[in-house]
């Protein structure tokens, strides 16, 4: 766990926080948290309840986060800017403070009846909670039970702290001052590893197509949209290493704590995987890389030649990158962790391609099934590793790519020592 030192200014820069904000008094203090994570740097985007609005005003929120309010799920004009799916999936944390005792009882039902607990059901980014109630209300068992299950359901729960109340009640209730709430996110966003980033661990990541030029203007290439290679940064990069993602052309933000190198070719991911793979303890290939390139790339663009119907390309094999560094001696090897895209008999092919490639563990999806894989969100594997006593293995069933990429990194994790942190 991170210590509290963790200072918001290194860690919230950049960093996008979705802000929820319900009904209650301390609904003014959320003005502050605001300020408070703009001035370290970090976005918020903020959403609110209806009754939130009744304590402090959108515009208020609007005018310290530089960006609209959202207050309503069936905002047509909203949704067509950025959808409450994307607003999910664009927070790197979502913060609901303060929340109310009938928030808190919404989010333990799995309700998604307002924008607010929508986003809380959709939103697989860390997510952090502030109670604000009366002493009486905090206390009861059912406020009490449904904090656990908060709980026990992945949140964590900021305070909320004793003291004096705005009903005039003294006790447990109120909710955390922004200081500390901000702190909590600071450390639950910062790197587990009480370590400098020079001392993290290295991973190593390929992700996206690869284009082979056939001429200045024309390329081979194929439908990887990289979002399992981004989605396995994220999840190294909340694991606590330092991550370097070699990215095909892709239409994907690089995500947060991540330094991206754009190649082009296989020859250029080959160069950039063999210059860091060597110092890094963790080399995942998600690439799809091009098997062949055209042997000469024609220096000026191919004409059409009135005189054939045919046109010839002569391609030559794509060096196999992963390949090569799992061929690197130690200590210069890496845990090298491949992927395998088959359509039938996934374990018996995997384990094959796993000896072959003399790979630490493969991650082998099925893509005959459809609304999976290429190009999903989504995607579901079997993840095949070898031990002294012979090749074992664990299926992964279908689910985000994010939640997917965060068991691969677990698993890798619970095979070798990174000195990184486990998820579960
Ligand atoms: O041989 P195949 O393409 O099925 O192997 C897939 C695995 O090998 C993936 O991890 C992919 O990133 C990697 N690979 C590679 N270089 C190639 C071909 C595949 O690193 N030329």
């Amino acid at each position: 766990m991170a210590s509290h030192l963790n200072s918001p200014a290194s860690t919230l820069a950049g960093k996008r926080i979705l802000l929820g904000v319900s009904a209650g008094i301390a609904a003014y203090k959320s003005a502050q948290i605001t300020r408070l994570i703009k001035q370290a740097g970090g976005d918020v985007r903020v959403v609110m309840t209806d009754g939130a609005q009744a304590f402090i005003t959108p515009l208020t929120l609007q005018a310290l986060s530089g960006e609209a309010v959202r207050t309503s799920l069936l905002d047509p004009e909203a949704e067509a800017g950025m959808g409450h799916i994307e607003l999910a999936r664009w927070a790197d944390a979502l913060l609901i403070a303060p929340a109310t005792a009938d928030l808190i009882a919404r989010l333990v039902h799995g309700l998604a009846d307002d924008l607010l607990t929508t986003l809380s059901l959709a939103c697989e980014a860390p997510r952090l909670i502030a109670p604000a109630m009366n002493q009486a209300m905090w206390r009861h068992p059912a406020s009490q039970r449904n904090a656990r299950k908060l709980v026990e359901d992945g949140w964590q729960v900021i305070g909320p702290a004793a003291g004096e109340q705005a009903c005039g009640d003294v006790g447990p209730g109120r909710m955390s001052e922004p200081e500390e709430i901000v702190q909590a996110l600071t450390d639950k966003l910062a790197p587990p590893l009480a370590m400098t980033n020079d001392e993290r661990p290295h991973a190593v990541i390929t992700a996206g197509p690869t284009r082979e030029p056939l001429d200045p203007v024309r390329y081979l290439t194929n439908k990887s949209s990289g979002k399992m290679g981004y989605a396995l940064a994220t999840a190294a990069v909340e694991a606590g290493f330092r991550v370097t993602l070699i990215s095909g052309p892709v239409s994907l933000a690089t995500p947060s704590g991540v330094t991206r190198i754009d190649v082009e070719s296989a020859l250029d991911m080959q160069r950039e995987a063999l210059r860091l793979a060597p110092h890094a303890a963790l080399f995942i290939g998600c690439a799809a890389v091009a098997d062949y390139r055209a042997e000469h790339p024609a220096e000026h663009k191919i004409k059409k030649t009135g005189d054939s119907d045919t046109l010839t390309l002569t391609l030559v094999k794509n060096p196999d990158i992963i390949a090569e560094v799992a061929a690197l001696k130690a200590p210069a090897r890496p845990f090298v962790v491949g992927f395998a895209a088959e359509t039938r008999e996934l374990e018996r092919y995997a384990a094959d391609k796993l000896a072959r490639k003399n790979l630490d563990m493969i991650v082998a999806n099925d893509v005959s099934r459809e609304g999976l894989g290429f190009g999903s969100d989504d995607n579901a594997a079997l993840l095949v590793w070898q031990t002294p006593q012979g090749i074992e293995c664990q299926s992964a069933p279908a689910q985000s790519k994010r939640m997917l990429a965060r068991a691969i990194i677990d698993q890798a994790l619970s095979l070798t020592n990174f000195n990184a942190e486990p998820f579960s």
